[in-house]
């Protein structure tokens, strides 16, 4: 049997659920020959030890003891802003990384980080598990195929039920980089396209304690795609019928829409449609519960060298270059032009 180390750096929302599912894929990787130890870190120690204890998991103190110890690889699940050193310590140690998304607080900070990635040759794999999504895996298979036909039209959707913390809120970047870069990254992947231009606009209507963090609960970000095609990006923070993430895709031949199920947080205003029916999702951790689980194992097989990076550190930069330039049209009330991220040569 190989023995795989992960070392996990966070174990707050989603580093607990990056836990569970690690415990949940151990029968799976065995059957192929893999056992799978689980290293938890986190600044909370206290905390994290316990989380460790209840999940068959070992503590460690630092990344520091992790690496000495003979991790295998690095799992980032901690607060945004601490995404660039930590992946810093996991390449200058010569692990293969998996972290959260986004890369950093702003493209300015991920620059110089992907110039050190490239110059070490690190192997770093970014948290977005949208494409490991059933939905928005039958949707990028239509598209190629041709079943859509040209786009005309394309409606992403975000919906929170509930905001996280105000101190989450405060360390997040703010709504488009931590919630509308999953719809800029899946488009950007569906599309094969890149977004030249955003205007985005929004709106506080909730809790007055966001705005004083300089956040907004609402915002809709009108994309514009190097070929002219249009698209809307609108997310929030506030959705009573529960964690909506939707995408329509309108096209010459066809539509297709991702995640028009019988969980969608929504209900028909036509007489006699019962559709849909089911309990809507609560959390982004209900809603991508198997994508994130995919999303593991990818890492764990990227790790072994046995797949390609399924979302390198450039593509997740693409997408925070739309994040900060939808920030910045919020700012100026104008639409502001994307500049291209620098490819990894
Ligand atoms: N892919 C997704 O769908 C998705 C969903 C939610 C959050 N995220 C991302 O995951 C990250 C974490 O979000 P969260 O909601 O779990 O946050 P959280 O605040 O619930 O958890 C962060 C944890 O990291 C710990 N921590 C902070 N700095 C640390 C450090 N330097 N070393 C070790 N531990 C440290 C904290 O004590 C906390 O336990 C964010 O970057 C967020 O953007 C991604």
């Amino acid at each position: 049997m190989k023995i795989l180390n992960l070392g996990l750096v966070g174990v707050g929302r989603i580093g607990t659920m990056h836990a569970n599912n690690i415990n949940e894929l151990r029968p799976g990787l065995a059957e192929r020959g893999l056992e799978v130890n689980l290293w938890i870190t986190d600044v909370a120690a206290d905390y994290a030890r316990g989380v460790a204890a209840s999940l068959g998991a070992e503590f460690h103190c630092s990344v520091r003891q992790m690496v000495d110890a003979g991790a295998d690889a690095l799992i980032i699940a901690t607060g945004t802003m601490t995404h660039p050193d930590l992946i810093r310590a996991g390449i200058a140690a010569g692990l293969p990384v998996f972290c959260e998304k986004p890369v950093a607080g702003d493209v300015e900070s991920a620059l110089p980080l992907l110039e050190e990635i490239a110059a070490a040759n690190g192997r770093v794999q970014i948290g977005h598990q949208r494409r490991f999504d059933a939905g928005y895996l039958e949707a990028k298979r239509a598209l190629d195929a041709g079943e859509i036909g040209w786009i005309h039209s394309m409606r992403a959707i975000t919906c929170d039920m509930f905001p996280p913390s105000i101190e989450f809120l405060a360390a997040s970047g703010g709504l488009f980089r931590d919630c509308s870069v999953h719809d800029f990254d899946i488009l950007r992947w569906l599309t094969g396209k890149e977004i030249v231009e955003v205007y985005a606009r929004s709106s506080n209507n909730g809790d007055p304690a966001i705005g004083e963090v300089g956040d907004v609960d609402t915002a809709l970000s009108l994309l514009t795609f190097e070929d002219g095609t249009v698209a809307t990006a609108s997310a929030t923070r506030y959705n009573g019928a529960g964690h909506d993430v939707r995408l329509e895709i309108q096209g010459s031949k066809d539509s297709i829409v991702v995640g028009l199920d019988e969980k969608a947080a929504l209900r028909s205003a036509e007489p006699g449609i019962t559709f849909p029916s089911g309990a809507a999702h609560q959390t982004f951790i209900e809603r991508f519960d198997a994508a994130y689980r995919a999303e593991m194992t990818a890492f764990v097989e990227f790790v072994l060298g046995e797949r390609e990076n399924p979302c390198s550190p450039w593509d997740a930069v693409a997408a925070s270059r739309v994040a900060d330039a939808a920030q910045e049209s919020l700012l100026t009330g104008v639409p502001v032009r994307i500049a291209m991220v620098p490819a990894n040569s």
